[in-house]
């Protein structure tokens, strides 16, 4: 049966464009809903024009209380009655809590090689140790800051003169490779990690 995926976002959701365009013909899956923490994410717009339902919880609402506020995405997202939740360039840390309601069902895309680089600021971190190769990997989200089973990894080479942004643009065209293969894996079931460059 064809699996349903939630994915969700906060800014301009390049990744997110990638793996709806990349649902079709025999894919074993489809977009169902695409929801940001946040009205001001780009992705929205880009989202409606591709025919996905969108949605809108916003965290500022809730004050700090991240349990009142993933009590309402749970929600909504509940009833999309996704299989696959897909955190595409989502920044609001998920309690365990969250999590454990929907473990083995949420995947991430992280711009560093895991276990290398948890957290922000990646690429400036990688340049800052002098790593000669950087990119991106995909896994499954359990309780701890990007953790959990690798699903997949790409590389790219780290280029004399770099900067964050333009290593950061170098990363994002792989992630947009990297992440619809996994969830096209993931979706029928496979969990053999994609090794990509
Ligand atoms: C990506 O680099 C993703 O890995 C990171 O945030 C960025 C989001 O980009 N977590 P986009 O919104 O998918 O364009």
């Amino acid at each position: 049966m064809t699996k349903r995926v939630v994915i969700l976002i906060s800014g301009g959701g390049s990744n997110m464009i990638s793996l709806v365009r990349s649902m079709t013909g025999d894919h074993p899956a489809r977009p169902c809903l695409v929801l940001a923490n946040s009205t001001g994410a780009g992705g929205l717009v880009r989202a409606a024009e591709m025919g996905v339902p969108t949605e809108v919880v916003d965290h500022r609402l809730h004050k700090g209380d991240r349990g009142s506020f993933e009590d309402v995405l749970h929600g909504v997202i509940a009833g999309y009655k996704p299989d696959i939740i897909c955190l595409a360039g989502f920044m609001r840390v998920l309690t365990e809590g969250f999590v454990d309601r929907w473990q083995g069902r949420m995947i991430n895309i992280h711009p560093s090689i895991l276990p290398r680089y948890r957290g922000l600021n990646t690429h400036a971190r990688a340049l800052e140790a002098g790593e000669t190769e950087a990119g991106c990997t995909v896994h499954e989200v359990t309780a701890a800051l990007d953790d959990g089973p690798i699903l997949g990894q790409a590389r790219v080479p780290v280029l004399d003169g770099d900067t964050p942004e333009a290593l950061a643009a170098r990363v994002l065209e792989m992630e947009h490779r990297l992440y619809p293969a996994v969830l096209r894996r993931f979706a029928a079931g496979d969990r053999t990690p994609v090794w990509l460059g």
